[in-house]
């Protein structure tokens, strides 16, 4: 019997329920065209004006020049956070060619290998030796997600042994390596350490931590384990993860203003922190007397391939539904996304909205069909948490 998540995920399905979800979505596609004729359903909301802007939880930071490399790029979540905390970019490499036309055209100076030649197993790294301080990488987190297989080394999708190799080859002075926390539970235990810390350890002091986004401003429940490595104990010894700049209190029940004033009130019992928004103050808006944090957004390109859903399972569909935002069917761009709207009336999703759930700013365009521009999204590191690791890197190599 299939799982509410694998139901869910849309993968392993059979014939008639494949029939079922194509007859459903070319209905949606003809409600769609409809509405954006102007013959749909009267648009009940506002195109919004979102409240954050993840660019102010990252300020520019002066060039230093400690040089970064990024493997496994994607739609370049951590290449913009170093990029943002002032170190100066090597190269990219992603296989997926739409990757790679985010990343130039955001960054059209950038050297960036995308398709073929970003395919980081066919690359001899040895060139770089002497030209990188940092490596940093997502690896596919499909081997290891809790939303997939979890057949980790069995699974052809895993790159770790290949971000171990660059690392060995480059020798850097320090590297990054992203991925979901499934990685730190007992069933991969044997996979890091002999995948990771085995092969890494004789030349590398390891440093593994999980760091949560809204912590640092986002505000979408995810978590996600770093795996740092210095060359030398001594500034490994002087290395302190990324502390939080934000703090979240859920507010169920009363409204975002009561609950600051709660926070001026009761300063013992609240962090002195910055709040952290809930998702419907930042998108902007209304203020329903509830809000909360996103619900984590699909990692892209797990489950059907051209899913335009952020939805990750099915308690994730129940918060949306709190939350009266619509996850399915996201939108091109928010015009799009006000004038199709949701039968349930629900506020509907845009790319550009949900980039700014991911802590993108709306300056990084992420190229690419709706879907793909998700993909691209949802496996991002959010840009913030990966420009507070950056400057973590670089206070530590400094
Ligand atoms: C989890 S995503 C990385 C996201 C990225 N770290 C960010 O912050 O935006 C993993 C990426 O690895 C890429 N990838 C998978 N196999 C690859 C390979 N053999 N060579 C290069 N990139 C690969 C995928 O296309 C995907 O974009």
């Amino acid at each position: 019997m299939k799982s509410p998540r694998e139901k869910s995920q849309g993968w392993n399905i059979t014939e008639a329920e494949r029939a079922v979800y194509r007859n459903r979505s070319q209905a949606s596609s003809a409600a769609k065209a409809k509405a954006l004729r102007g013959e749909g359903p009267k648009p009940i909301h506002p195109i919004n004006v979102p409240k954050l802007h993840p660019e102010d939880l990252m300020l520019q930071l002066p060039s230093h020049g400690l040089r970064s490399l990024s493997l496994f790029s994607g739609g370049g979540g951590l290449d913009l956070g170093f990029d943002r905390a002032g170190f100066t970019h090597v190269a990219s490499y992603d296989i997926l060619p739409d990757a790679g036309k985010t990343l130039t055209q955001n960054r059209r100076h950038w050297r960036v290998f995308s398709g073929e030649p970003g395919d980081v197993t066919h690359i001899d790294w040895r060139s770089y030796r002497g030209l990188v301080d940092v490596i940093h990488g997502g690896p596919p987190c499909q081997p290891f997600s809790v939303a997939g297989h979890q057949k980790g080394k069995a699974d052809r999708r895993d790159m770790f042994p290949e971000f171990v190799r660059a690392v060995l080859e480059i020798q850097p002075l320090a590297f990054v390596a992203e991925n979901v926390t499934a990685l730190l539970g007992k069933k991969f235990s044997s996979y890091v350490q002999e995948e990771i810390e085995k092969p890494l350890s004789p030349t590398y002091r390891l440093i593994k931590f999980i760091l949560s986004a809204p912590d640092f401003g986002i505000p979408q429940i995810r978590n996600r384990v770093f795996f740092v490595g210095f060359k030398t104990d001594k500034i490994a010894a002087k290395y302190q993860p990324p502390q939080p700049t934000h703090h979240w209190k859920k507010e169920e029940g009363s409204s975002i203003r009561q609950a600051i004033q709660l926070d001026l009130f009761s300063p013992g019992e609240r962090s002195q922190l910055p709040r952290c928004m809930g998702i419907r103050e930042a998108l902007g808006l209304p203020d329903l007397g509830f809000d909360a944090l996103a619900p984590t957004i699909r990692s892209g390109l797990t489950g059907p391939r051209h899913t335009t859903s952020v939805l990750s399972s099915v308690s994730a569909q129940k918060n949306w539904e709190k939350l009266q935002i619509w996850p399915n069917g996201v939108a091109a761009n928010r015009e799009q996304a006000h004038l199709f709207v949701a039968k349930n009336g629900h506020f509907r999703l845009s790319v550009a909205d949900c980039a700014m759930i991911q802590g993108f700013p709306e300056f990084w365009i992420i190229e690419g069909a709706v879907y793909m521009a998700l993909g691209q999204i949802g496996n991002a590191v959010p840009p913030p948490l990966a420009y507070r690791i950056a400057a973590s890197i670089y206070k530590a190599l400094s």
